[in-house]
């Protein structure tokens, strides 16, 4: 376990970089489970709140969604599927996943998402991430239509993730690292030919300016959605919440009630063209 890709100066979020990468995602979530876990259930609300209001404005049948950062695949799996975060969470508590092999878990859990596809969904989902494994475990069980290990921070895209860009709709990230890799965004941002919304569910401190401007650069308007903090995960001791409550401050959060209550506390963050920036008090 690292703490935010290692550096000293910017600690804010323990990452858990040990279980992120693995065959199958049940370790992941049983973590998760433990953390209190919340973000994608409050996060997946408000993207797909903001799918309908893309496809509505822009009159589209079927979305094409880029889960950026997506490990195994929770935002676009929450989309694309009739079922909850907690759903999720408690399915891995079977003891049954003990002691079952990684290709065991795969052939259930393709069945399990296969009885639980939205039938009305057209959608077409990919995950971009540098865990491998982890998105191959998302395409195998019909999480992820296409994915992409790659790491846009340090390397161009590929020319196959490249034309999946080109006709990407939407762009949806619930970790709270996008505003992290502002390097990558930008990648994603310049091969994208459609103009994609982008939302995002960083933890509050974790709003970085970097990133919102890499967006604002590119012609967007970036707001933060009026939904009240929520929270993201229980924090891990006393020192991750102390951090967490000074940065939170240093970006002008009040704390007291939230932080202060042993959570990081995530917020919306919705980036679209000035041209359809509208009005989201009926949508969401
Ligand atoms: C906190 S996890 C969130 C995963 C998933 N979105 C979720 O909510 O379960 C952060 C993810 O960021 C990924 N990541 C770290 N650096 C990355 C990079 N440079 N490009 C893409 N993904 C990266 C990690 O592999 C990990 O899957």
């Amino acid at each position: 376990m690292i703490e935010n890709q290692g550096s000293d100066k910017q600690k804010i979020v323990t990452i858990f970089d040990d279980i992120y990468n693995l065959e199958d995602c049940s370790a992941y979530f049983r973590a998760m489970d433990h953390a209190g876990f919340r973000t994608a259930h409050h996060a997946v609300a408000g993207f797909r709140k903001t799918r309908d209001a893309l496809a509505r404005l822009r009159g589209l049948e079927a979305v094409n969604v880029m889960d950026f950062a997506s490990g195994y695949g929770i935002a676009a799996a929450l989309m694309r599927h009739d079922m909850t975060l907690d759903d999720v969470l408690g399915r891995y508590r079977d003891t049954w996943f003990d002691q079952a092999s990684a290709a065991k878990v795969i052939a259930a859990d393709a069945k399990w998402y296969g009885s639980h596809r939205r039938r009305d969904m057209k959608d077409s989902f990919a995950g971009l991430d540098i865990a491998d494994r982890a998105l191959s475990y998302g395409c195998d069980v019909g999480i992820f239509d296409a994915a992409f290990a790659e790491d846009l921070q340090a390397n161009a895209a590929s020319e196959s993730l490249q034309r999946w860009l080109a006709e990407c709709d939407l762009i949806v990230e619930c970790g709270s690292v996008a505003h992290m890799l502002p390097g990558a965004l930008a990648r994603v941002l310049d091969a994208a030919k459609r103009h994609p919304w982008v939302i995002t569910a960083p933890i509050r401190g974790n709003d970085t300016a970097e990133a919102i401007e890499v967006m604002q650069s590119r012609g967007m308007v970036v707001e933060v959605l009026d939904v009240p903090p929520f929270r993201h995960r229980r924090f891990a001791d006393a020192d991750e919440q102390a951090r967490a409550i000074a940065n939170a401050r240093a970006r002008d959060h009040e704390t007291d009630g939230l932080e202060s209550e042993g959570y990081f506390h995530a917020q919306l963050y919705l980036a679209r063209p000035r041209d359809e920036a509208g009005t989201v008090v009926n949508w969401l």
